[in-house]
């Protein structure tokens, strides 16, 4: 597969953005070789600057749930862009979202819109803090809840696939009140809970990981924690960036039944257009300015353009039988790929839920960050570029999880595991 043009806008990229990218992951660091530079891209298939097509499995990091560059979404967005970009005042759309996204998660009594999932977190800590009037937070190694100074401890995704944990520019005093335990363990929870009387505001965590692979929690342990938290008087906020909308359309908490006091969300909710949001109980988020002191504000939150693109995908998403469909074409995905490994006796562990998926090439059970290190990224990385080359484009990362969207069809599954079929004897 010729890439040279796409070798070539690397070289141009790096002499004015570091590293040639404007977000870690993409450079390619952990597999090697150059980045692909996309032109286009349309329903399942992504295009790069060299004319190669892909089957794609990365979805924006995944928001392309409806598939790349929808007709009903584009056509809302060309609409709605006629009167104007942003106002930096009230819309009645931002109101149509909130309720949409409250409709879908009853635990958000008020949601605050935001541009990124970033801030979403930041400013859900923020609130969890001052209403307990507490300092310390608990989060997970391996969970990933943006680049927020304070949450850049043992984090995930490119923090982690780059091998840079805790990030240089990060003050001590930024992560002090950072506690850290190992995910699916409720006894260090407990420990760190015992050692910290009183003084965790909240526990912050990905209810299915997304930023470490794919892990899912164990039996128990979300309950655990909600139990955890009731009793302590500690806040439990799931980070539901990557899962909402994405593993259900209530996300892991209307899978789980368990209700969270905060919830961020992200992602699928702009459609993919910058927009993410924060809520939770109505007595926490009255806190927030101008209803209450705790201050958060920002130019572009809820602008129009990505309120409809949220809007549209929200609704193409939640047609009758849309989310099924998606969910089992997932999954076929993951059984095949399932087959494909074991019919050549490769260490492979492999799962999913709803669109979202994930894999490592270790005999499993992988349940937290620590497990999940000992997969064979060598192979990975291998079966990364086999895979590429056949013209499927996998996330570029041992550690983060895929994305199938409702426009990858029978054919491209198929396809896929053909490739598979392909890569692994290659590799
Ligand atoms: C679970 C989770 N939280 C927060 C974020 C940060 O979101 P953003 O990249 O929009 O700032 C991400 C991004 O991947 C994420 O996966």
């Amino acid at each position: 597969m010729n890439s040279e043009k796409s070798r070539l806008a690397m070289r141009a990229a790096r002499a004015v953005i570091p590293g040639g990218v404007n977000s870690p992951v993409r450079a390619f660091g952990s597999v090697g070789g150059d980045a692909l530079f996309i032109d286009r891209a349309k329903g399942a298939y992504i295009y790069d600057i060299d004319g190669n097509k892909y089957v794609d499995y990365v979805g924006s990091w995944g928001p392309a749930i409806a598939g790349h560059a929808h007709p009903e979404v584009l056509e809302a967005l060309g609409q709605v862009m006629q009167r104007g970009l942003t106002f930096g005042a009230p819309t009645e759309g931002e109101t149509r979202l909130a309720t949409e996204i409250r409709d879908l998660y009853p635990s958000m009594e008020r949601v605050r819109l935001v541009s990124s999932g970033t801030e979403a977190c930041m400013a859900a800590l923020r609130v969890a803090r001052a209403f307990t009037k507490r300092d310390k937070i608990l989060k997970f190694t391996g969970c990933y809840h943006g680049h927020a100074d304070m949450l850049l401890v043992k984090a995930g995704s490119g923090a982690l696939t780059l091998g840079l944990p805790d990030s240089p520019g990060v003050t001590s005093a930024a992560t002090q009140n950072t506690l850290v335990a190992p995910y699916n363990d409720l006894d260090a929870v407990k420990a760190v809970f015992a050692a910290n009387p009183n003084e965790i505001a909240v526990i912050i965590l990905e209810p299915i990981v997304g930023n470490a692979g794919f892990i899912k929690p164990l039996p128990g342990f979300l309950e655990g924690l909600r139990e955890l938290c009731s009793s302590a008087g500690t806040l439990l906020l799931f980070d539901e960036v990557m899962t909402g909308c994405r593993v259900a359309l209530g996300g892991m908490q209307a899978l789980t039944g368990i209700k969270p006091d905060l919830t961020t969300l992200g992602k699928v909710i702009g459609g993919g257009l910058p927009l993410a949001a924060y809520g939770g109980r109505q007595d926490i988020m009255s806190m927030i300015a101008p209803e209450g002191p705790v201050y958060q504000a920002g130019t572009l939150s809820g602008n129009p353009l990505a309120v409809t693109t949220g809007l549209k995908t929200l609704e193409i998403i939640s047609r009758p039988g849309a989310f099924a469909a998606l969910a089992a074409q997932t999954a076929k995905l993951v059984s095949g790929l399932k087959a494909v490994m074991a019919s050549r006796d490769i260490p492979f562990t492999a799962d999913s839920e709803g669109g979202m998926f994930g894999f490592f090439f270790h005999p499993g059970p992988v349940a937290s960050l620590e497990q999940a290190k000992g997969a064979d990224t060598a192979r990975f990385k291998k079966f990364f570029h086999a895979m590429l080359q056949r013209g499927i484009y996998l996330a570029p990362s041992a550690f983060e999880a895929g994305f199938v969207s409702m426009a990858h069809s029978d054919t491209d599954i198929s396809r896929t595991l053909e490739c598979a079929e392909e890569a692994v004897k290659e590799s």
